[in-house]
């Protein structure tokens, strides 16, 4: 299965300015409903509270602190699943990824929660593909797998 981190990211790395923020920076929202649709999308309690609206024709599966990214994964049954954050999230869930869809925005927030909240191993990328997101400002999905 294919375990894909999608993540709007600052030029400095971050996903949100504090742990309760909902993202209405992001140019890639469209983006992320088109790509996410049909699949199981994972996310972090603080994530599935700061969305406001429902997100539809997509499984939610919300991520608590006792619960394990392996045993999640074991109960998916289909060719991909999403990661979408937030930071402390997508760190439990980086041993397991094989891709990552990154947006990098033209902000910089200073400090916030970082795409990866602590440590994680090394990851050799490769690219794939880049995907427009809005060229007028220079925003582009850059799309990678983990070698
Ligand atoms: N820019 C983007 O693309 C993007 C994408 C997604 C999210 N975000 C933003 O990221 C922010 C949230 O990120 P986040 O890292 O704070 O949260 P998160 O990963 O969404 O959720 C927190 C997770 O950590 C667990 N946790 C909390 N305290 C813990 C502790 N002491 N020990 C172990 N586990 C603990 C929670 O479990 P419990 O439920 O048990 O507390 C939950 O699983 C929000 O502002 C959101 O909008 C941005």
């Amino acid at each position: 299965m294919d375990i894909i981190l999608i993540a709007a990211v600052t030029q400095d790395g971050f996903i949100a300015r504090h742990p309760h923020e909902t993202i209405r920076w992001s140019k890639d929202l469209s983006l992320f409903k088109e790509q996410t649709t049909g699949w199981p999308v994972i996310m972090g309690s603080n994530t599935f509270n700061c969305i406001n609206r429902e997100l539809k024709d997509r499984k939610i599966i919300v991520m608590h602190r006792e619960d394990s990214p392996k045993g999640i994964l074991d109960t998916i049954d289909k060719e991909k699943c999403f990661i979408a954050g937030g930071g402390k999230t997508n760190m439990r869930f980086a041993p397991y990824l094989t891709h990552l869809y990154i947006t990098p925005h033209p902000n910089v927030f200073g400090s916030g929660v970082c795409l990866f909240s602590g440590r994680v191993k090394e990851m050799n990328l490769v690219f794939e593909a880049v995907v427009p997101v809005d060229k007028i400002n220079g925003v582009f999905q850059f799309q990678y797998r983990v070698n």
